[in-house]
């Protein structure tokens, strides 16, 4: 199989998950690393085994060895770096949001069109072959017609005040951080797996901590407060929010997100309600789909090749009882992602678990949606899919 050539644009906590997920894929290099600086960029990619280490995106874009780019900066490069990268014909695999604004993501819609290469958004847990399970049972009706979606997202890492990352500094994460850092995550998965698109949202939105500790070097997501030098920093954007979601066909829902909930670590709920019975998904136990049944007993249906669809087996690997996570569901995407490339297919002909540019723009619309309704005293807000 002819080799591709990778490239990665940030490696700072999810960066080298990308790298560790095509590496597995056994056809790709990790050609090139780019980081913050020169030195930066050579630290990171010695530590990552990559062949060069770069200290500008637009060195490792005009890179001819690198194919694809990953862009797993800051969201405030998003759109510069993938843009950079567009316009230099190369692939792109976007971390979320594919940018700040869905102004942003919308141009970058139409330069990936333009482009003709393969572009994808990272909404990894579509990854997951329990996922791809849920998806399929109720494509084919299991739980009949869906009529309530709902869950959270929550973690915790945020809940101190000395905790502190660039998602809550608007100029760098943009103007919403907790919805627009996962509940991105939950809209999208929720649409994925049920097959509907939320039409409208009404939304309450808080900020639990106004005031937090900036420490004054960098710190990467989810490391925990050291005894560096701190300044006080005022906080506008949320931390917490519920939001009630309707959904095309009529069906409603309502989700919290949240990462100043103790005990939360990576707590992605989904659950469909429909008319014949329920589905749920917890990423924390993802190895199992609760069924839910009013005339018989409900049922978990442990992950096991042998025991899910034909079409979700692909995305597992291992026998029943071997446990798979959240890097085996990534790996699973990037598997899609590089097989499209190496096939020389489109973007179009990308499996349905790979979410395309357009789904990162929808989400960047619902998430701009859930701050109008916030900011106009919560009231029903249309997502309008321009
Ligand atoms: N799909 C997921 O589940 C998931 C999980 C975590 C993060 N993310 C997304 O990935 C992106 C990165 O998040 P993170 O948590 O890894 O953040 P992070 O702060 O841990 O890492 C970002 C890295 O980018 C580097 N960087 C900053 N400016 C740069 C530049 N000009 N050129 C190259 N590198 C630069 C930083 O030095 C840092 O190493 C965000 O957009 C985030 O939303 C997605």
């Amino acid at each position: 199989m002819k080799r591709i050539g990778m490239g990665l644009v940030g490696a700072g906590f999810v960066g080298p998950h990308h790298v560790d997920a095509v590496r597995r894929l056994g056809f790709v290099d990790v050609v090139a690393v780019a980081g913050s600086s020169e030195a930066s960029g050579r630290q990171k990619a010695e530590a990552l085994g990559a062949r060069k280490g770069y200290g500008s995106y637009q060195a490792l874009i005009d890179d001819p060895d690198v194919q694809v780019v990953h862009n797993a900066t800051p969201n405030y490069l998003h759109y510069d770096v993938t843009s950079a990268a567009l316009a230099k014909g190369k692939h792109v695999v976007s971390d979320k949001p594919l940018a700040m604004t869905a102004a942003q993501s919308r141009k970058l819609v139409d330069e990936a069109r333009r482009a003709g290469v393969v572009t994808a958004v990272t909404f990894n847990y579509r990854g997951n072959p329990l996922v791809q399970q849920a998806r399929l049972a109720i494509a084919r009706g299991d739980i009949g017609t869906p009529h309530f979606l709902h869950g959270h997202y929550l973690q915790d890492w945020l809940l101190h005040e000395t905790d502190y990352s660039w998602r809550l500094d608007p100029e760098r994460g943009g103007a919403s951080s907790a919805l627009g850092d996962i509940g991105s995550h939950w809209c999208d998965l929720a649409q994925h797996v049920s097959g509907l698109t939320i039409t409208h949202v009404l939304g309450d939105i808080t900020t639990v901590l106004p005031q937090r500790r900036r420490p004054r070097g960098s710190r990467e997501a989810f490391a925990a407060a050291g005894s560096e030098d701190a300044d006080a920093v005022d906080i506008t954007v949320e931390d917490l929010a519920s939001v009630l979601v309707r959904f095309d066909s009529g069906a409603k829902g309502t989700f919290s997100v949240g990462q100043v909930c103790g005990g939360h670590k990576n707590d992605l709920v989904l659950e469909i309600c429909g008319s014949k019975a329920s589905v749920k998904w917890r990423q924390e136990h993802q190895n199992e789909l609760w069924f839910g049944h009013r005339s018989r007993a409900n049922e978990v249906l442990q992950k096991d090749p042998s025991l899910i669809d034909g079409a979700a087996r692909r995305y597992a690997h291992l026998p029943g009882g071997h446990q798979e996570a959240w890097a085996d569901a990534f790996c699973n995407l990037m598997r899609d992602i590089y097989g499209c490339i190496a096939a020389g297919q489109s973007s179009r002909e990308l499996p349905p678990a790979v979410a395309t540019f357009e789904d990162g723009y929808r989400a960047n619309l619902i998430v701009e949606a859930i701050l109008d309704s916030a900011k106009n005293g919560g009231v029903w807000t249309e997502v309008e899919h321009r």
